[in-house]
């Protein structure tokens, strides 16, 4: 059998029924996603969903987001969707979007950590979408990474984390995106963002009609991950932001100043500001950001600086997704000077 599958320079993706057959069969594969890559097994199979809390060290309180292919995947899985949700689906699926419906029988609980919903996606990424497909069942799909950690977006960053932990690897190149999708919640009729992501609280507003309620700042509990450690560097990291560039550079030196092997994670518009100091560059748009987003600070964090300092940026749009990300990272050490 083969264990690997390089779909990097390569798209006959009829090669995918082997992976499918591995799913349908109670097995654990890794594959790319848009968003970030995925750690997927049958979400009808309460054994094979075991087995990538296992491989992912994952905290059985923390549910596991189901990827369909089509809306029939989705009534598969869900009850008494309301319009509001299927103006949603129709919206934004495919793409990075991940929404919170009402469950049925069908979806084992050890998927949902025993919650009455579930959260469904519909990937863009032809990989996955394939997989998905010729699967023929939903796919509970969690970020490859071991808990706690940054999400895998590309294949070389997770290899070594989960060769000897899955049944089937596809290495897909980068995501595109680099960042997780945007998780929304309709709840008495209004959106819950419970995740910031790609798709943004402007295009959920045009979408609804209504202003969507930011959870992720105002009720972070309501997404069970916040509960627990994540996104979390070995290193000690600081993200500082100033809406004044001048300000912000002189306070990422101060700080600097005070350690011995500090590593500047900057925009590339800042690279040449921190002369002597050792800097990685996080790029120029907020594209470009995110979608580097975790091998960047992967990389900041290998060279175990004795401090990881990150210029925040402004949180309007992606800006909001990515600062989420950065701010977890850093375990809530941020400064606004
Ligand atoms: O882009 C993505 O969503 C990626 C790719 C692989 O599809 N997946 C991903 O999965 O980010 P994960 O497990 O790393 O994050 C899913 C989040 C977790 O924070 C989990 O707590 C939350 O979704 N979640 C899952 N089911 C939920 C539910 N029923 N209600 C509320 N939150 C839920
Ligand atoms: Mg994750």
């Amino acid at each position: 059998m083969e264990f690997y599958l390089d779909l990097k320079n390569n798209n006959d993706y009829s090669s995918l029924e082997e992976a499918a057959n591995i799913i349908k069969a109670g097995g654990v594969v890794l594959f790319p996603t848009e968003t970030v890559y995925g750690l997927g097994a049958n979400a009808l199979d309460s054994n094979a969903v075991e087995k990538i809390f296992i491989a992912k060290g994952r905290n059985p309180k923390n549910p596991i987001n189901l990827l369909v292919s089509n809306m029939k995947m989705v009534e598969m899985v869900s009850s008494n969707i309301n319009e509001l949700e299927y103006k949603l689906m129709e919206a934004f699926f495919p793409g990075p979007f991940t929404i919170i419906l009402q469950k049925n029988s069908k979806v084992p609980s050890i998927v949902t950590a025993g919650k009455d919903t579930v959260g469904v996606r519909m990937p863009s990424n032809e990989i996955a979408k394939t997989l998905v497909e010729y699967a023929g069942v939903p796919i509970a799909a969690p970020s490859a990474n071991v808990s706690g950690k940054p999400s895998g977006t590309n294949f070389n960053d997770i290899y070594n984390d989960f060769k000897d932990k899955v049944d089937y690897m596809i290495d897909g190149g980068s995501s595109s995106i680099g960042i997780e999708s945007t998780i929304v919640q309709i709840i008495d009729n209004i959106p819950h963002i419970l995740r910031p992501g790609s798709v943004t609280e402007s295009q959920i507003k045009a979408v609804c009609g209504i202003s969507p309620i930011k959870d992720y700042e105002i009720n972070p509990s309501n997404l069970p991950s916040n509960k627990l450690k994540h996104y979390s560097l070995n290193s000690k990291s600081i993200l500082v932001y100033s809406n004044d560039n001048e300000r912000l550079t002189s306070k990422i030196k101060e700080i600097a100043s005070d350690y011995t092997s500090p590593i500047i994670v900057c925009s590339s518009e800042n690279i040449n500001t921190y002369k002597d100091l050792k800097v990685i560059n996080m790029g120029s748009t907020f594209d470009e950001i995110a979608q580097r987003l975790f091998a960047t600070l992967k990389e900041a964090d290998n060279f175990s600086p004795d401090i990881i300092i990150i210029e925040g940026i402004e949180q309007v749009g992606l800006g909001s997704a990515i600062m989420n990300r950065l701010i977890n990272a850093c375990e809530n050490n941020y400064i606004e000077v």
